[in-house]
């Protein structure tokens, strides 16, 4: 039976210590999208390895009855292309020129640290996948150091790529660059041009003091040196300074440097080489380009959105009401969102749609939105254009195709007797319905024209009495629980037809 998702890498873990087992195969699970299976010794992990296709092997060297050099030979006759890393407790240099000759990838010592199986793990299947697109018998050294920088430098990418912020980037770069070259010590340093002064936002291997009193004195003039030749340097063997090796990376924004990423070796093991340079120079380069990708991102949508605030503000100047409604349905609209777990992208998305929601209102004629009494069926008409007007006014930016979405359909009922497309329940887009509940509340709990503001309960028993027609039974239920309920009476009077909300 094979029980491996084919679409994932596929990884079999073989140790006969069980505490060990769980911990690798939980940090390999929540990894990412690996298929992890497990086996308590050599002869069950060879049954496995016979059964199904691994990609790889994590295997611990002594266990009883085959252990993991034996399974490794058995490994190299019946699946030759499968990685296998070993890991022990009683590493020896034999041992491991022993396990590399018969084909193992690598050789981890116990204790080890789980993030750097998980770095191994990575890279080493990311090279396996990039070979197979190569000859697999093809072993030139030329050709397996390409692959090796071709992996690393996609999990480099990878890495960068997941951060959300750059306090979480130059985190991310101070860890990759330990992660991939090694060293006693990492920076980030964001220069001050008119200073010319190097600020340490983040230090790892030694204390931030001590950095900051110390090394950056002692680098000072190499620092300066980067800045001023705007690329990256490698000194090996410094005098007057506390380490004998040191690599820095300059940060760039349109060639202009901004901060520089410092690393620095202390013993004979971190003499870095080109190599090394040339990894930090692509973290650097990397990580550069996505804070100015982000940066600009941001500029651009801090603009666009105080473009469309000011283009709803205009409506204020003909209905008052528009731009107060839009305010009040954006903040509950996003408790609502909070209580049923929403993530912060998807909040960030509500809160644009809740605000320009009726943004289409600033085509219909003032004798249509202003008037004082009930629209006649022409009138109202007019008014239901608004969702796809409103569509269409932010049609021409890709960026909020998800806000205009949510726009289209906010006047969309569960019964499917909305507008514009008379969708029907959960084909409406969850935001939509979300929006709608909060909109109808807010427009039945003020004032108009045409009717004065219902009292919180009786809004709430209107809700409740059009749920499953109207709107969406789970949402009006974690609506009406954020709400600070106080005892209100309803007006007396007719209630607004909820269908006739706009
Ligand atoms: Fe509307």
């Amino acid at each position: 039976m094979n029980d491996v998702i084919p679409e994932k890498k596929s990884i079999l873990v073989v140790d006969d210590d069980i505490g060990i087992r769980s911990l690798v195969v939980d940090a390999i699970c929540q990894a990412g999208n690996y298929a992890v299976i497990e086996a308590s010794d050599g002869v069950e992990g060879l049954e496995k390895l016979r059964q199904n296709h691994f990609d790889m092997v994590i295997c611990d060297v002594m266990m009883p009855g085959m252990n993991g050099m034996d399974l490794l030979d058995k490994i190299r006759e019946i699946k030759p292309t499968t990685h296998v890393i070993l890991i022990t407790a009683y590493p020896t240099i034999g041992l491991t020129v022993s396990a590399m000759k018969t084909g193992a990838v690598d050789f981890l010592a116990k204790p080890f640290n789980i993030d750097d199986l998980l770095y191994k793990v990575d890279v080493y299947l990311r090279a396996k996948t990039i070979l197979s697109e190569y000859d697999k018998q093809t072993t030139a050294t030329s050709l397996t150091t390409k692959i090796s920088d071709l992996s690393t430098r996609s999990y480099i990418y990878d890495k960068i790529e997941l951060t959300k912020n750059n306090d979480e980037i130059f985190q991310e770069m101070v860890d990759l660059a330990l992660k991939v070259v090694g060293g006693e010590a990492c920076s980030i340093l964001l220069y001050d041009k008119d200073c010319q002064e190097f600020d340490a936002v983040v230090v790892k291997g030694v204390s931030q003091t001590f950095f900051k009193s110390v090394i950056i004195p002692s680098l000072y003039s190499i620092l300066r040196e980067t800045v001023h030749k705007r690329e990256p340097l490698l000194r090996n063997i410094i005098r007057n300074t506390v380490y004998s090796s040191v690599i820095c990376s300059p940060l760039k924004m349109r060639d202009q440097v901004f901060g520089i990423i410092a690393l620095s070796g202390k013993s004979n093991e971190h003499v870095y080489t080109e190599r090394d340079l040339y990894y930090i120079q692509s973290i650097a380069n990397r990580a550069s380009l996505n804070i100015e990708n982000r940066l600009l991102y941001e500029s651009l949508y801090t603009n666009l959105l105080s473009t469309f605030q000011s283009l709803v503000a205009s409506i204020q100047a003909r209905d008052y009401y528009t731009e107060e409604h839009s305010m009040r349905v954006k903040d509950i609209v996003i408790r609502t969102a909070e209580a049923m777990s929403c993530s912060p992208s998807e909040i960030e998305s509500l809160k644009i749609a809740a605000t320009l929601h009726d943004i289409g209102k600033i085509s219909i004629p003032d004798d249509i939105l202003l008037k004082p009494g009930r629209l006649t069926t022409y009138e109202f008409d007019v008014i239901k254009n608004h969702p796809v007007i409103g569509e269409n006014i932010l049609k021409p930016l890709p960026i909020l195709d998800t806000e205009r979405l949510i726009i289209r359909h906010h006047h969309e009922r569960w019964d499917g007797n909305g507008y514009p497309d008379g969708l029907q329940g959960s084909n409406i887009p969850f935001f939509s319905r979300m929006l709608a509940v909060t909109d109808a509340f807010d427009a039945m709990t003020n004032n108009r024209p045409y009717r004065k503001a219902m009292a919180i309960d009786a809004a709430v028993a209107e809700l409740k009495r059009n749920v499953n027609r109207q709107f969406d039974e789970e949402i009006v239920d974690y609506f009406i629980s954020t709400l600070h309920r106080r005892p209100t009476i309803a007006p007396r009077g007719i209630l607004p037809d909820a269908g006739q909300l706009v």
